[in-house]
């Protein structure tokens, strides 16, 4: 062959990666696996075998786990965690850093038995899997170092059960150990049945490593192993990545058990070009958002979004560099794409491709290996937004696309879907990319990139792709709690009484939704007594129609949202203004509601809240995040949307207060189910709220009982975000409602708080009520 042929064909020959050494590793260990349970690994039992899913060749067998080694596991890990937490964050750290200098000495063994599991390119498990493995590990041996002077207040969570996928197994498990271990936590981790292999080599390094036993726990098998997980009672947290069917019922499973919860879910993430992009990199950016590991990544760029003016010119150009990529076998160099990790995921990506009549496929004119799980890396455009393959994850090489007139409607074309994962913005107008970034939906926004990862940059998504943060700053609080002592909240019973009303004027307070005192809608509505049985007057009953309108109201008053920090704050002291005005007559209707001598105390610490949340409305601000690449992470904190709240039945006017003045603080919409016993604190603040400019909308006050209004609250498709302070039980009646749209709870789980004192403000509430946003900026040549 001449060199000007080559240069013609650009045709170069293999340049495999000899796999003996992990073959060699998996013969050693008899290439049969047990459980890494205390520090040692079990016998192999019953179990199945993990295959090449190049070649179809068995690599070794695994155990399926029974539940008593799950127990077994969560009790080395019970075991272990109190002595692990108060090694202390030096301790911890220098274990830490152990684990990343040993993942570093073995990275070419990690990277090769990952390739032999997995079937992805040696290039990307050489370069980006195991490189940010390690990364993780480094990043967080410094977290766990500066835990106590940075995190004073938090403190471990206990057992953490962590089930992570298949599609980067060595790197997942490093996201979900790294942080846990570095604040204090001990964990069970269970790999995904068709990539066990690295986590069995991680549990060796642990052994080397010297790391106390039980600290880090594996056990392998299939899903069946990971209910026994998620439904074990002796475990604080489960942490998941996977498919959002298996999240959405882990979040059914987990609701009401006191269990913290984050999941890490599927996506369908936009891949925005505008006319002015520099088009070539964009399409070597695609090479990297839906080639890279086959198409096979939750936050994989799967539906491209062209302007229209350049739409032809792109798709050609994409389509000459399909031909050009690479498919074959994983452990050859200068292979791009790879195999599909299991014949059953390569029927489903073909299943899904077959069932597709819309559009016009496109598949790469590259050459196809022989056997294996190949796919070939496929485009369809001219799909219709609302076509399966538009809407579906197929989480293969599959690239499907439409255009799009006006930045706008990229954005509303790139919003229509039920994920929110992560986004793609091509131009070369940073005044264009900047202003489209905020208004996705989306936890991660890569501008004139793609696929950028990082341990310092937080990842993880928002709708039906998750919630919680892995990575960065924001990722600790998925692994810690504040240090408070719980106490059991007392149920509080409204009083009864029989007196007739003293004022014959009918005094039943309505509802305020979109602004406007309004009837429920039920028509519907119950006395409130006094302690002596004085007949206060009536509060409405709320049903599910009048959640409805208040979603809608709140949902309308969008503008909210955007409006800057410094109006939000003024409106919170014009509250705080208009209350102090008539405070008087506030401590006094408490103290008939309650029955107490505390009503002044409670209006003082009522305005003090509300000062506290005007201050903070300007003041939360994002970080840029130090990620290795010329440019800057942006983590911008966002309002979550609508909340909906169950305001606690204690503190009925500084409760409802301390609950809605952080969430429109920072930007959101409420509905606040007042006070269930002592409901007309909330109404009376209904005119404090009319006199003070708040929009109509931003808030929202149903009246009624929160075992009617709980449910629809967290069940509604519409609302991002619901909160329950109020009774024990309506902890598991939110949590299990909100596996409808996956959105994000906070709930007490029966625990009291005092909302007099510092746990009744601040960082924890500021946190709910906002989602970080990282925006990636490359920038240079
Ligand atoms: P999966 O969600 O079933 O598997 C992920 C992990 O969850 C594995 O460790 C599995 O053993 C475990 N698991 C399965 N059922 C469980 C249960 N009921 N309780 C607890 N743990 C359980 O994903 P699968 O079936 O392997 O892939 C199916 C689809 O899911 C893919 O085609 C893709 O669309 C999506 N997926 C998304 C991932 C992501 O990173 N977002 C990763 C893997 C799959």
């Amino acid at each position: 062959m001449t060199v000007s042929e080559i240069f013609d064909t650009m045709d170069y020959g293999p340049a495999p990666e000899s796999a003996a050494d992990a073959l060699a590793w998996l013969v050693d260990q008899g290439s049969r696996f047990g459980h890494f349970i205390d520090g040692e690994f079990t016998k192999p039992g019953e179990g199945f075998d993990s295959t090449n899913p190049a070649t179809g060749e068995v690599l070794a067998t695994l155990t399926q786990a029974t539940q008593a080694d799950v127990d077994a596991a969560v009790k080395a890990a019970r075991r272990a965690q109190p002595k692990w937490e108060k090694l202390g964050g030096h301790g911890r750290a220098r274990h830490l850093y152990a684990l990343a200098r040993l993942l570093q000495k073995h990275a070419r063994l990690f990277a090769v038995l990952e390739v032999l599991d997995n079937g992805k390119p040696i290039r990307e498990a050489r370069d980006i899997d195991v490189p940010l493995a390690q990364r993780h590990f480094y990043y967080h041996a410094g977290m766990a170092q500066l835990m106590e002077a940075e995190l004073p207040d938090a403190q471990a969570l206990g057992v953490c059960g962590q089930i992570i996928p298949w599609n980067f197994p060595l790197l997942m498990l490093a996201w979900k150990v790294a942080p846990a271990l570095a604040m204090g936590n001990t964990v069970v981790l269970k790999p995904a049945e068709y990539t066990s292999l690295t986590a069995l080599l991680f549990a060796d390094i642990c052994r080397q490593a010297g790391l106390p036993k039980g600290v880090v726990n594996i056990v392998t098998g299939d899903g069946a192993v990971g209910e026994m997980i998620v439904g074990h009672d002796d475990i604080d947290k489960i942490a998941f990545t996977g498919s959002t069917a298996v999240g959405r019922r882990i979040r059914e499973a987990t609701a009401g058990s006191g269990k913290a919860l984050t999941l890490e879910l599927g996506g369908k993430s936009p891949y925005i070009v505008f006319d002015d992009a520099d088009l070539d990199s964009a399409v070597e950016g695609l090479v990297d958002a839906i080639w890279f590991n086959q198409g096979q990544v939750c936050c994989a760029g799967s539906r491209l979004l062209v302007h229209e003016p350049v739409a032809d010119g792109f798709y050609a150009k994409l389509r000459a560099r399909m031909g050009k990529l690479r498919v074959g076998d994983p452990l050859d160099k200068s292979v791009d794409v790879g195999t599909l990790v299991d014949p059953v995921q390569l029927r489903m990506v073909s299943e899904m491709v077959e069932a597709n009549s819309a559009g016009e496929r496109y598949v790469a004119e590259t050459d196809m290996p022989e056997g294996g799980c190949f796919y070939p890396p496929t485009l369809i455009t001219g799909l219709n937004p609302a076509d399966t393959l538009m809407q579906e994850e197929i989480f293969g090489p599959v690239l499907v696309s439409t255009t799009f007139r006006t930045p706008s409607e990229a954005v509303s074309l790139a919003n229509n879907t039920r994920y929110g994962l992560a986004a793609t913005v091509w131009s070369e107008n940073i005044n264009l990319a900047l202003d489209i970034a905020p208004q996705l939906a989306a936890g991660i926004v890569w501008i004139n990139g793609t696929n950028l990862m990082d341990a310092a940059a937080g990842f993880g998504g928002v709708r039906e792709s998750g919630f919680g943060r892995e990575g960065g700053w924001e990722g600790l609080a998925a692994y810690t709690r504040p240090r408070t002592t719980p106490k059991p909240l007392k149920a509080i019973e409204p009083f009864t009484g029989e007196g007739a009303p003293q004022d014959p004027i009918d005094r039943t307070a309505k509802l305020y939704i979109g602004g406007k005192q309004t009837r429920p809608d039920g028509g519907y509505s119950a006395p409130v007594w006094g302690k002596s049985g004085a007949l206060l007057g009536h509060a409405s009953l709320a049903n599910r129609k009048d959640v409805r309108n208040a979603v809608e109201a709140a949902q309308a008053a969008k503008g909210w949202s955007r409006s800057t920090g410094h109006l939000r704050a003024q409106i919170i002291y014009y509250l705080a203004e208009n209350l102090a005005a008539r405070a008087e007559e506030f401590a006094h209707r408490l103290d008939t509601l309650q029955g107490g001598k505390s009503g002044a105390k409670e209006v003082e610490a009522s305005i003090r809240r509300l000062f506290t949340y005007a201050a903070w409305a300007d003041k939360y601000d994002g970080q840029v995040h130090g990620v290795p690449i010329r440019g800057v992470a942006l983590a911008m904190k966002e309002p979550v949307g609508v909340i909906g709240a169950l305001c606690p039945a204690e503190a009925p006017l500084l409760g409802l207060v301390s609950v809605m003045a952080p969430a429109i603080a920072m930007g959101n919409r409420v509905i606040l189910a007042a006070s269930e016993p002592y409901p007309l604190a909330a109404t009376d603040f209904v005119q404090v709220l009319e006199t003070s400019d708040v929009p109509a909308g931003v808030v929202n006050i149903l009246t009624g009982p929160h075992a009617d209004l709980a449910d629809t609250l967290a069940r509604h498709l519409d609302i991002d975000a619901v909160w329950s302070f109020g009774a024990a039980e309506f902890s598991a009646t939110v949590e299990k409602g909100s596996a409808s749209n996956l959105k994000r709870t906070w709930v007490n789980n029966g625990q009291a708080r005092d909302w007099m004192g510092p746990e009744g403000e601040g960082h924890a509430f500021l946190r709910a009520a906002t989602e970080v946003k990282n925006i990636w900026v490359p920038y240079g040549e």
